[in-house]
């Protein structure tokens, strides 16, 4: 079966050449949709390629009924309503790799651009005027440069302001300084960059913590005579101000490739001042970056549609390819644990806790506890409306608190997972899990050793610990046709209440189970559908 991809903006030929021939998708291509051209063809994609000019609004996602992948081809996915992709069990996934030297060189260029009056010069000299007094520019050697996010981004800028002999300060409050070291520059608060830089050069996401970076209020403490580019996301510096600033002298001179209204509005309050260059949003433009953004973009798609791994997800946890091998039968077997013990407890739980144990817990295990999730809800919630995008979400919805603990001491087993559910009811039950040759095997339930594999159809049965009873349940599914694949005992003393683990072959229907209860001696007797597909 084909997927079929809509790629909705601007994408490298030759990366829309390599999806068609591979064989294995139907692909819908054209150089920026309109928003009613969107609307009337999302319900067909299973996959949507957009860059920053495609809306994926809760409007769009809404309709898009066979959506499972949104791949962003860049970094920024501010274009994407992402609660409402998580809620729809749509992944959401970026390709921030190949663009990052492309901007870092914009950002220089405006730098250089702007110390020299380039763009300025340029424009008189095509008007037939010789301005050389007008065009007195800056050196940039021993200049201070204050760069704000030291990610991927960010670290190109330092090596090349490095090049020109720029003194460069730093600040990314979420990169431990220790980790910045390499980079060989002063790492530094905000206030610092604010108040020692010659040129401000923006590197981060648009969010609450860089959201005016520079505002109304503190453009008295920048250096007199500043100068600011921005090749990150329009609004890191509140626009107003800048005009504010220039007009004052406070700015010497402001480079933007990217705005807050993207094109920019007729009444954009930088357009025609002096000392200000404006680029539209040409960071990634290169070919060099859209061929890179293109290939990350189509190998990840294609590792999701052969392999379900969703590499650089934003709202899923995404495995590299070694831990998936190792985690594989911890998050098949979570999935039906979480599934067998919400059963066990009836279904509405309150608490989830968890604890890995031994060598599993040197991975990371969200996808694990993801698998677990999805398997505890899907009791209440079905199974249908729910996967591992939207788990963690309902969860939350549902006030359902999970914990999770890690041990890297063993105990009986080289990696093991506890389970413990609360249910609203009271109710609680306990599950602790292993896997074995790859595979999952449930070793104890309720704190009694019990071995079984967490698939097929079970009959989970507690019966007094009295003679005849196992035959008792034999005799009885034999009657009604239902054949035993295997069963396992356990009893905590003798006398006590024994438990069973049945494996049938067949699914009982209400009646029988309800006939099954009424045995003698049978305390509870719960039937759980483990198999794959029903
Ligand atoms: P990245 O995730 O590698 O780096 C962003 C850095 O910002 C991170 O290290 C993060 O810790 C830091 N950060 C977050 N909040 C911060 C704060 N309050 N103060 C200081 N640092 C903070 O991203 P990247 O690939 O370097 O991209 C950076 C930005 O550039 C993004 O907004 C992206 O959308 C944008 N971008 C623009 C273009 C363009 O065409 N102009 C092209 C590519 C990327
Ligand atoms: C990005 O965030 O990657 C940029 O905005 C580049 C783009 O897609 O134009």
């Amino acid at each position: 079966m084909r997927h079929t991809v809509l790629i909705s903006d601007k994408f490298d030929k030759e990366g829309v050449e390599r999806l068609k021939s591979s064989g294995k998708f139907e692909v819908v291509y054209k150089e920026g949709h309109t928003r009613e051209e969107l609307l009337s063809v999302i319900d067909q994609a299973e996959a949507l390629i957009i860059r920053s000019a495609t809306k994926a609004d809760k409007e769009v996602i809404e309709k898009a009924s066979n959506l499972k992948l949104i791949v962003r081809a860049g970094v920024g996915v501010d274009n994407i309503d992402i609660p409402e992709a998580s809620r729809r069990g749509i992944i959401v996934m970026n390709a921030p790799g190949g663009n990052s030297v492309s901007t870092a060189e914009q950002a220089i260029s405006l730098l250089t651009s702007m110390a020299r009056n380039i763009p300025q010069a340029n424009q008189t000299m095509h008007e037939g005027k010789w301005e050389k007094k007008k065009f007195k520019g800056t050196e940039l050697t021993g200049k201070t440069l204050g760069v704000v996010g030291l990610g991927r981004i960010g670290k190109e800028v330092v090596k090349r302001a490095k090049g020109l002999r720029m003194n460069v300060l730093g600040f990314d409050p979420y990169i431990p300084a220790e980790s910045l070291s390499h980079l060989e520059i002063d790492i530094v608060s905000k206030e610092e960059i604010i108040k020692q830089s010659d040129f401000i050069t923006v590197h981060t996401p648009l969010t609450d913590t860089t959201r005016d970076l520079v505002n109304k209020e503190n453009l008295k403490d920048l250096k007199k005579g500043v100068r600011l580019i921005n090749c990150a996301r329009g609004g890191i510096y509140n626009e107003e101000a800048l005009a504010e600033g220039l007009e004052s002298g406070q700015i010497a001179g402001v480079a933007l490739d990217v705005f807050t209204q993207e094109p920019i509005p007729a009444d954009f309050p930088l357009i025609g001042k002096e000392n200000v260059i404006l680029t539209p949003h040409l960071g990634a433009s290169t070919g060099e970056a859209e061929f890179a953004v293109a290939m990350e973009t189509i190998d990840e798609l294609i590792e999701f549609f052969d392999t379900g791994v969703a590499r650089n997800a934003l709202n899923f946890p995404s495995i590299d390819p070694d831990s998936l091998d190792y985690l594989k039968p911890y998050f098949l077997g979570g999935e039906k644990a979480g599934k067998l013990l919400a059963h066990f407890v009836g279904g509405d739980v309150k608490t989830v806790d968890l604890n890995y144990k031994g060598s599993i817990a040197e991975y990371k295990i969200d996808p694990v506890t993801t698998a677990i999730l999805k398997g505890v809800l899907s009791v209440a919630l079905g199974d249908d409306q729910l996967n591992y995008v939207n788990a963690p979400v309902f969860a939350k919805e549902r006030g359902i608190r999970v914990h999770e603990n890690k041990t890297e001491n063993p105990d009986t087993y080289k990696s093991s997972v506890d389970i413990k559910l609360e249910a609203t009811s009271g109710k609680s039950a306990t599950l602790k899990f292993t896997a074995i040759n790859s595979d999952p095997l449930v070793v104890s339930m309720n704190e009694l050793p019990i071995e079984f594999k967490p698939e097929g159809i079970l009959i989970l049965c507690e019966n007094n610990d009295v003679p005849g009873v196992v035959g008792a349940i034999g005799s009885f599914l034999g009657q009604e046709n239902v054949n035993i694949a295997s069963i396992e005992l356990a009893r905590p003393k003798e006398g006590g209440t024994a438990r069973s683990v049945l494996v049938v072959d067949d699914l009982l229907t209400a009646d029988q189970l309800k006939k099954m209860n009424d045995l003698g001696h049978i305390v509870s007797a719960i039937q759980v559908d483990l198999r794959e597909s029903k």
